[in-house]
């Protein structure tokens, strides 16, 4: 089961992925939570981006392919994967059809105002990427990570201003691919609006797994 999850910022691609892969027993390839630990581990990929990812913009093609291509030929992707974040460009897209062609592409799709009250209320555990929000899943006790009670954050890119350029640069670039997929009979649209259960329940629907 090769996947690719789309949609725009806030979606909550990640909330599925995470649950998906779980309990599928496949690696969800998150590029953003792959930039997002370079850049807690300030490595020379971490320190490359890190201003890229905090404006909302995104990181250059050849950088973000090569990242890809090496994850999804390690062992543990041989038999499907959930791609989460990626493609995000039409480059992009062309580059993974000749390295890892896929079987579905799940399109998130959420409104604009739904979009921002959910990244203004995302709040993240740093060191274990958990991922929490203020009114729709709240940690046990406020500002705290209920397994380590570790202080939350949010993310730099959850910002106003940043929020509002990832916005755009979705629209932009990443929006085309949903025409690219389903032109080529790939794309199945996901309403991304119910509780994450219900969502959750509609994607092992269309994988077949319910
Ligand atoms: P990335 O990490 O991929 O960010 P994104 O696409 O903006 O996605 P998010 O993580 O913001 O949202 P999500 O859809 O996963 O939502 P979530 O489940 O967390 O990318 C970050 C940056 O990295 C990019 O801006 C770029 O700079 C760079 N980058 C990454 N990939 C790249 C690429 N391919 N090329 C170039 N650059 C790249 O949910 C959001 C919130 O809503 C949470 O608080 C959650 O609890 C809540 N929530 C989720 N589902 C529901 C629900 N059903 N009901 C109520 N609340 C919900």
């Amino acid at each position: 089961m090769k996947l690719i999850f789309l949609g725009p910022p806030g979606a909550g691609k990640g909330t599925i992925a995470t649950r998906l892969a779980e309990d599928e027993g496949i690696p969800h390839i998150s590029t953003g939570d792959i930039f997002r630990e370079n850049i807690r581990n300030e490595t020379e990929l971490g320190k490359k981006v890190k201003a890229i990812l905090d404006s909302g913009d995104l990181v250059p093609d050849e950088l973000t392919v090569e990242l890809v291509k090496d994850r999804v030929s390690q062992p543990d992707a041989a038999a499907g994967f959930v791609l989460d974040g990626f493609p995000r460009t039409v480059p992009q897209a062309d580059a993974l059809a000749e390295f890892a062609p896929v079987d579905k592409v799940l399109n998130f799709v959420l409104d604009e105002d739904e979009i921002i009250r959910r990244l203004s209320g995302r709040r993240v555990h740093k060191p274990s990427g958990r991922t929490y929000h203020v009114l729709f899943s709240p940690p046990n006790e406020e500002g705290k990570d209920d397994v380590t009670g570790e202080e939350l954050i949010i993310r730099d890119d959850d910002k106003p201003e940043a929020i509002k350029n990832r916005l755009a640069v979705y629209e932009k670039q990443t929006a085309p691919l949903i025409e690219y997929y389903r032109s080529r009979g790939l794309l199945v649209d996901i309403d991304s609006a119910p509780k994450p259960e219900e969502v959750y329940a509609s994607v092992r629907k269309e994988l077949g797994l319910a």
